[in-house]
Parts: C-alpha cells; structure tokens; sequence
C-alpha cells in the first residue's frame, strides 16, 4: 500500500489564491506545487480540485501525462537521467534499466528508505559528454553501466558513514 504523506497546504494556498481565476493554469499550479513539496502530494491535488473546480482524476491526468512530475517526495539524492537524442543513441536506455535493476525504481519513483528518486529527463545541455545524468547539482558523464553501479554503492556507503 502506498505511504500517504501529510503536508502542510497552506503555502498551496498562497498559491492558488495567486492563480484564482486565471484560465489555463493547471500546469503552473502543479510546477508551484512540486517546487513547493518536491513532488505532487495526494492532499495538494484534492485541494487544487477544490480550488479550481477541476475533478481530482483530471489533474491527475494532466500531471501524470507530462514526465517532469512526481508523485512521492524526491529523495536525497535525486537522479536525473538523460534520453534525449545523443544520450539515446549512446545507450542511455539501458543505464535506464540499471537504476531499476539496482534501486527497484522507474521513473518518478523514489526508494522506500527516501535515498534515491529517478527522472528521466529529456536534455541536461551537455550533450558531448553523452550518455549523461546528474545527481543533484553534479554532472555525471560518458556513462556505463559499471560507473553508475560503483557510484551508487559510493553514496550508498557515503550515507551509512554519515
Ligand atoms: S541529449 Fe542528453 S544531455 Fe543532451
């Protein structure tokens, strides 16, 4: 069973209050929320439902079609993964099932102890280093699915001495 995550709504509030009224602006209120809680919370898309008058299962349809979306909190290290043309071509699909093969995730998941989330993103603007992907803020490039494995044991132990 899916972990239910409470959170408080009352930033979310500013937020549709900002937007009241304005047509069309379903996709900025979900941005604000996952800039706000680090993805979209359950209890935000009932609120943003009550707010605009748009059903839960729509904006549920909206924020599940677009892949920049989360639905559990990112975790603490937040990868993003390239698959974009000249990462495609140099493999990337396959480093994409790595991660699932050593973190049990796909896309827009997030490990059940909170370390790990997955995104596959479409350019990270570094395309000569291609296949490529970013942990945070740092750029990983020229990938094989041998770096990724020693890099996540690496943080893996990095956050165990910590
Ligand atoms: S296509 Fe992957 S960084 Fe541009």
């Amino acid at each position: 069973m899916a972990v239910k995550h409470r959170v408080d709504l009352a930033p979310l509030e500013d937020v549709l209050a900002a937007y009241a009224g304005v047509k069309g602006s379903l996709i900025s209120i979900l941005q604000k929320t996952q800039e706000i809680y680090s993805y979209v919370p359950e209890d935000a898309v009932y609120l943003i439902s009550a707010r605009t008058g748009e059903s839960p299962a729509k904006i549920m349809g909206v924020a599940t079609f677009y892949s920049q979306f989360r639905f559990a909190p990112a975790g603490k290290y937040q990868i993003q993964i390239c698959k974009g043309t000249a990462c495609y071509v140099n493999g990337s699909e396959r480093l994409i099932d790595v991660f699932t093969e050593e973190l049990g995730i796909g896309n827009n998941e997030t490990t059940p102890d909170g370390l790990f989330s997955l995104n596959v993103v479409s350019c990270l603007g570094c395309c000569s280093l291609a296949p490529v992907m970013m942990i945070n803020d740092r750029v990983y490039g020229l990938l094989t699915a041998e770096k990724i494995r020693r890099l996540l044991r690496e943080l893996r132990e990095e956050d165990e001495t910590v």
